[in-house]
């Protein structure tokens, strides 16, 4: 069958309170219109053609060159901006799919469903319905006494007894593509709203002597985001669907309240998440690594059996074996080598550190190149910024710097070299030599009485 579909996405989306257009706001990561596109790609509509209207350019720019877009410029209502695809359309045959691009949460499961039943009931269309808790604001199928679908009532012009009813337009539907067209051109603007309504089409076409079923869902897949708190609960739900696929392939996940998983995550089996993690953009983590508490990743790449408690790593990759934290901050394109150790209130910038390395406690490691096995003492940091632009380090395959040391950029510390703790390092150590950049230490014998300078009891008159 020929799967056509039209998504509707011309809206101002005023109660976001945005500068941006509404379908482009994120939630788990990834603009609602493009959670509406991937279901639809999933669902198979290869020809799609999204109404663009209010800030057209931003949603052009997130949706890409791969779908049509027509331009709606001014917004008379749902049946209007569907009208605006029939160029698009004509001489199509089979269904069309005409969603709304503020719903992010239909599946494609559902979608195929209701195209399923199109095929089977052979109507001319299927209306995606749910039961509303409270169904303010939607529009309601009316049926006749045996069940069948007489139309669909705006909320606004519903009397007494339509609005009772529960069951609720969702705002999306598979038509067949020609009675769609020739439907969308009898619609009125006659109205409480004076807006050219899409849901006219169903009762012409049922006065007409076609057939129109529905297909019901869960009323979460209807949620249509219109303002920031409907943002909040779709990205709620659409992160609870997230966790689960990462349960069911072998994830264990201890807090799902407090973890949050962007859509574009991979994630190994037997990795355990402790509460309160986020885990955003392409990051990946691989085999049995323990992430969190606390920890943040942003595309990031964690290898095998990593432990990650209390870290934030941004644009770096952790090879396997490391153990990092707690509270280290790794960032801007770092490379932690394999069974690296970085310890508590550690930053590491732009630098790489080859395998086995150990910086174990409060330092700084900016824009550095370190060899395999390093060992920093507590306290280091490499001074990479003079006030007007940065250098790099590098330090050889097994070196050693001593406690408090500062390493002054650029500069290199060949292989096998120390460096003594609490030295200040501006010129180049060679490999296998000992750097002490410090000055001598004075003891002045009986100093403190010849100043009077006696702090406590006085222990040898
Ligand atoms: C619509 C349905 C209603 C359904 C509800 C589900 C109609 C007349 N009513 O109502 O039965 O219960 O959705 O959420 O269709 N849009 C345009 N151009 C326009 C008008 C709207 O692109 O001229 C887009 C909006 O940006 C939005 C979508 O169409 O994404 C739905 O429009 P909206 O005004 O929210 O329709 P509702 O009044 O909610
Ligand atoms: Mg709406």
């Amino acid at each position: 069958m020929d799967v056509c579909a039209v998504v509707m996405a011309a809206g101002e989306g005023k109660r976001m309170k945005s500068a941006h257009a509404k379908v482009v706001h994120k939630v788990a990561g990834k603009p609602l219109i493009l959670w509406v596109r991937d279901a639809l790609d999933e669902a198979g509509a290869k020809e799609q053609v999204y109404i663009v209207g209010h800030k057209q350019e931003e949603v052009r720019q997130t949706l890409g060159e791969d779908v049509a877009f027509v331009l709606q410029e001014q917004q008379l209502g749902t049946g209007h901006a569907v009208l605006q695809a029939s160029h698009f359309l004509e001489g199509r045959n089979g269904c069309t799919l005409v969603l709304c691009g503020d719903a992010p949460l239909v599946t494609a499961q559902t979608l195929r469903a209701a195209m399923d039943q199109f095929a089977e009931d052979k109507c001319a269309a299927v209306i995606i319905t749910a039961d509303a808790p409270d169904p303010t604001g939607y529009g309601r199928i009316v049926r006749d006494s045996t069940g069948e679908v007489q139309g669909i009532v705006e909320h606004c012009d519903a009397d007494e007894k339509e609005l009772a009813i529960q069951e609720i337009n969702s705002g999306m539907y598979c038509f067949d593509t020609a009675l769609l067209l020739s439907s969308l051109g009898k619609i009125g603007y006659r109205n409480t709203q004076n807006e050219y309504y899409l849901t006219d089409t169903i009762g012409i076409l049922i006065q007409e002597g076609h057939r129109v079923t529905t297909y019901k869902t869960v009323f979460d897949e209807t949620l249509g985001v219109n303002d920031r708190i409907q943002l909040q609960e779709a990205g709620s739900i659409l992160n609870q669907r997230i966790l689960l696929r990462h349960m069911l392939n072998g994830v264990t996940i201890i807090d799902p309240k407090t973890t949050w998983i962007d859509d574009s995550v991979q994630i190994g089996r037997d990795v355990i998440i402790r509460p309160g993690c986020t885990l955003i953009g392409k990051t990946t983590v691989g085999q049995a690594s323990v992430i969190g508490p606390d920890t943040h990743l942003a595309e990031a790449r964690i290898g095998n059996r990593v432990i990650l408690n209390h870290v934030s790593i941004s644009d770096s990759t952790v090879a396997d074996h490391c153990e990092i934290g707690p509270y280290a901050n790794i960032r801007s394109s770092s490379d932690i080598g394999s069974g690296c150790r970085v310890g508590n209130f550690v930053e590491i910038k732009n630098a790489t550190l080859g395998e086995g390395t150990s910086v174990a406690h409060q330092c700084y490691i900016g824009d550095a190149d370190v060899g395999v096995k390093v060992n920093f003492g507590s306290g280091c940091s490499i001074a990479n910024y003079d006030g007007l632009s940065q250098a790099r380090a590098r330090i050889g395959n097994h070196a050693f710097i001593g406690s408090n040391s500062t390493l002054v950029s650029p500069v290199q510390i060949g292989e096998n070299a120390y460096v003594a703790a609490g030295s200040t390092v501006t010129e180049d150590v060679t490999s296998y030599s000992l750097a002490i950049a410090r000055s001598r230490q004075v003891n002045k014998s009986d100093w403190v009485r010849t100043r009077t300078r006696l702090r406590g009891r006085r222990v040898n008159p």
